[in-house]
């Protein structure tokens, strides 16, 4: 920089300076007089326009400052806006050079003419007037008006995907009496302004575009203006999901394993009865907190299908005991059931008898221990009667008279003691014909109580399917 540039500038600055002051010293003598000069013959009640046929342009501009409540249940959106006003007022001009250069003056905007725009999808009770901020006047007679408002708007809730819902929420604003050619509204950016918004907890602001519209009623009627903010909403949705949407996946997958629960324990349609409770205990907090609507919420069908399963899997599990406790009095497992249930269902889903599973090779391991112990044994009859496997009534008939001395005893004992012999053979005979049928018995209700407990694991699986597949269902739906 040289030096007569610097010369100039810093006596441009000094001239602007000494202005300034002026200006300020002045401001208030000139001010009063220019209020005094503008509004000795104004009138606030009159549209401002020189020739009443020419139309008075609106200019609209919202602020979205916050989003204090969206009430699902009665279809109500509270917002904290800033709404800003400019027109040109056609009487409020003046000459700055008669003003010492004043070219801008606040004065309350009560005082001047206001477009009557308002809120038509208003959903407040209390018919709340225009906020009496200040209007700044500039001398070409623009003016601006900026207010604060607590809006609540009536606004469409579609809670169909709820808790992963977007929501789409009109501000419509519109001249309450003038026409559109008498009042025309327009909005001065194409979207709502969302740079001093304040985060909201519960949703994500996606935009707000702005949109003109023009109503005609009838044919020949006037248009009717409106200017309408879209507000569109997404849902944050994992408060929900901790706390409606996990405890209620987690008690679903509780409720294939009543299949699993045994029989003997009695705990089986308790513990179905008792998971339905809980699901109903979900299903009315949601229904409290959504409009009572047709839609149905994304998350209420997942409760109606899930308790659904539950009754059917309660109801099943009930079957399945009656199966259970068959008993030896019905009638023997029919042979395609024996094929089907006990040959290949069982088979494919892992059931085995309890022996061959939990027992199985204690069972295995006992047996080894007894034969050794039957090895270290002295060669007697036990021995030679487990050789011959004891399998011929005769045999064992046999062996019995021998062990109880009939032959080579003295003499005189020999008669009394083989009556007592006979006596004792028939009783034996007549508790194993007891063991047997009771072994029959037994088997015949075991097989019955087998037949149920396959059941129970097929229904197990396939409970647990439609579970897993309903909650990949409802979790796809999460974006
Ligand atoms: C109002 O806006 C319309 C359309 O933009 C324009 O034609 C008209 O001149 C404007 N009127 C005034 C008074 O500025
Ligand atoms: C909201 O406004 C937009 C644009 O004017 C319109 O397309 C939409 O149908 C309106 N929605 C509702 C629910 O009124």
């Amino acid at each position: 920089m040289n030096w007569p540039h610097s010369c100039i500038s810093l006596c441009w600055i000094y001239f602007a300076a000494s202005r300034l002051r002026a200006v300020e010293t002045a401001d208030g003598k000139y001010a009063q007089k220019l209020f005094h000069d503008l509004f000795e013959d104004y009138s606030n009640a009159l549209r401002p326009v020189e020739d009443t046929d020419k139309v008075l342009n609106v200019t609209l501009q919202v602020t979205l400052s916050q989003i204090k409540d969206m009430d699902e249940r009665n279809q109500i959106l509270t917002a904290y806006l800033w709404i800003r006003q400019i027109w040109y007022d056609a009487f409020l001009t003046w000459d700055r050079d008669q003003y010492d250069g004043l070219d801008s003056i606040r004065i309350p905007s009560d005082l001047v003419w206001r477009p009557d725009i308002v809120l038509y999808n208003k959903a407040d009770d209390d018919a709340s007037e225009p906020v009496n901020t200040n209007v700044v006047l500039r001398y070409d007679g623009l003016i601006t008006w900026d207010a604060p408002a607590i809006t609540k708007s009536s606004c469409v809730v579609d809670v169909t995907y709820f808790p992963f819902d977007h929501q789409q929420c009109n501000l419509t604003f519109g001249s309450w009496t003038y026409n559109g050619n008498q009042v025309d509204i327009f909005n001065a950016l194409d979207s709502g302004d969302l740079s001093d918004f304040i985060e909201d907890v519960e949703w994500e602001v996606h935009g707000m575009p702005a949109a003109k519209n023009v109503i005609s009623y009838g044919c020949c009627s006037e248009p009717y203006p409106d200017v309408t903010f879209t507000l569109l909403l997404k849902r944050r949705s994992s408060f929900y999901i901790v706390n409606l949407l996990v405890p209620c996946v987690l008690i679903s997958f509780l409720a294939p394993l009543s299949f699993y629960l045994p029989a003997a324990s009695g705990e089986k349609v308790s513990l179905g009865v008792t998971i339905l409770l809980a699901m109903t205990v979900f299903q009315l907090m949601v229904a409290e907190i959504m409009p009572a609507s047709e839609n149905v919420p994304l998350i209420g069908k997942y409760y109606i299908a899930t308790m659904a399963l539950i009754t059917a899997s309660t109801a099943l599990t009930i079957m399945v005991m009656n199966i259970h406790f068959c008993g030896a009095e019905a009638r023997p497992v029919p042979p395609w059931a024996r094929v089907v249930i006990l040959k290949y269902m069982a088979r494919a889903l892992f059931v085995y008898d309890v022996g061959e599973s939990c027992l199985g090779p204690r069972h295995e391991r006992e047996r080894t221990r007894l034969s050794k112990v039957y090895d270290k044994l002295p060669a007697s009859n036990l021995n030679a009667a487990r050789g011959k496997g004891l399998s011929g009534k005769k045999d064992s008939h046999e062996l019995v008279k021998n062990n109880l001395g009939c032959q080579g005893g003295s003499p005189e004992d020999a008669g009394g003691s083989c009556a007592r012999f006979a006596a004792l053979t028939r009783n034996i005979e007549y508790i194993a014909k007891c063991l047997r049928d009771h072994k029959a018995t037994h088997s015949k209700g075991s097989e019955w109580k087998k037949v149920a407990r396959v059941i129970d694991r097929f229904f197990m699986w396939v409970f647990f399917l439609m579970v897993l597949v309903m909650t990949v269902l409802i979790i796809a739906r999460a974006d």
